[in-house]
């Protein structure tokens, strides 16, 4: 297939450029950033639209956000510009041209307060500016583009980069007290297990709503002391406290565990969270002897 992947100097974006060219893709990377990718900004309709209609790919695969969600909190119309009227000029270029597209979109479509993991077709209600503007992005794809795939997920983990089970190595490490919160509940989401998915997923060209994530949920207090007790640090103490002792600009849903129905009824589904943390130490060279 001829796919362009937005966001691709990005985390998911970069991962899914790597896979795709591995599984003999055609493929072409965009972004804002980086290198070796296409700059087109998708919240620029025209220099979006020209670049998708030129290229015309068979599939534009869209990662690509502003991710920052405290940021969003803070500037929530620069959150919809670029979340959802990037999303809407991807959606609206590529069905002009006959293209498919598949969004990544997230858990914080959701408000948090199901009893039972979130299914791909539950009523979303999203309670944050980050959410919303996914919810959005959401909203277009559904409506402009018939031929799409909506891929949300939760709390990724990549090599390279910002991501949490390295902050809270290197804060443990350098002496820090940790407090992480106990009351807020999701899927951690490997990224290389993710970008594997999403290229099953394309490959069976079976539309629709997804939900990818590494099977299982936890807190937060949870995935810091397993990924900690993983790379030898047993010892270090780990303070559980509320999500109200932990001041932010976003409010979080609490409860953001999805379920991954659909992409099970098609064989597309994700090893549990705690093997996926394990494959990510042991690729950085921090999962512990005997653990
Ligand atoms: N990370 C998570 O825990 C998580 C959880 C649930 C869902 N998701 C979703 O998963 C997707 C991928 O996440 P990620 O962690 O890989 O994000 P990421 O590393 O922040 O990558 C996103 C890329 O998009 C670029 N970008 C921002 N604005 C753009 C614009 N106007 N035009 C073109 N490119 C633009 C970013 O550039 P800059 O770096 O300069 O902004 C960045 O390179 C996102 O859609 C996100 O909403 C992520």
């Amino acid at each position: 297939m001829r796919i362009l992947v937005t966001g691709a100097a990005g985390r998911l974006g970069g991962r899914l450029v790597q896979v795709l060219n591995e599984r003999k893709h055609i493929v072409t990377g965009m972004d804002i950033v980086g290198e070796n990718v296409e700059k087109v900004d998708v919240s620029n309709f025209e220099m979006a639209c020209d670049f998708i209609t030129g290229l015309r790919p068979d599939l534009v695969i869209h990662p690509a956000a502003w991710t920052d969600v405290d940021g969003c909190a803070r500037d929530p119309e620069k959150a919809i510009i670029i979340n959802g009227f990037g999303t809407q000029h991807v959606a609206l270029a590529a069905a002009a041209v006959g293209s498919a597209v598949l969004y990544v979109s997230s858990n914080e479509v959701f408000d948090g307060t199901a009893k039972r993991p979130y299914r791909e077709y539950d009523m979303t209600n999203p309670i944050n500016p980050y959410g919303y503007s996914k919810w959005v992005g959401e909203r277009s794809i559904l409506n402009i583009n018939p031929k799409h795939y909506i891929v949300r997920t939760s709390w990724l983990f990549a090599h390279g980069g910002k991501n949490f089970i390295q902050s809270i190595l290197t804060a443990a490490k350098d002496g820090k007290t940790l407090r992480v919160v106990a009351n807020e509940v999701a899927n951690p989401t490997y990224n290389d297990d993710l970008a594997d998915a999403i290229a099953n997923l394309i490959e069976s060209g079976r539309f629709g709503i997804y939900h990818l994530v590494n099977e299982g949920a936890c807190s937060r207090y949870a995935f810091a002391r397993y990924a900690l007790d993983k790379a030898g640090l047993k010892d270090t103490p780990v303070t559980p406290i509320s999500s109200h002792e932990w001041q932010r600009p976003s409010t979080p849903p609490l409860y953001g565990s999805l379920q991954n129905m659909a992409g099970k009824h098609i064989g597309v589904a994700l090893r549990p969270w705690q093997e996926a943390v394990d494959a990510f130490l042991e690729k950085e060279g921090l999962l512990a002897a005997n653990e």
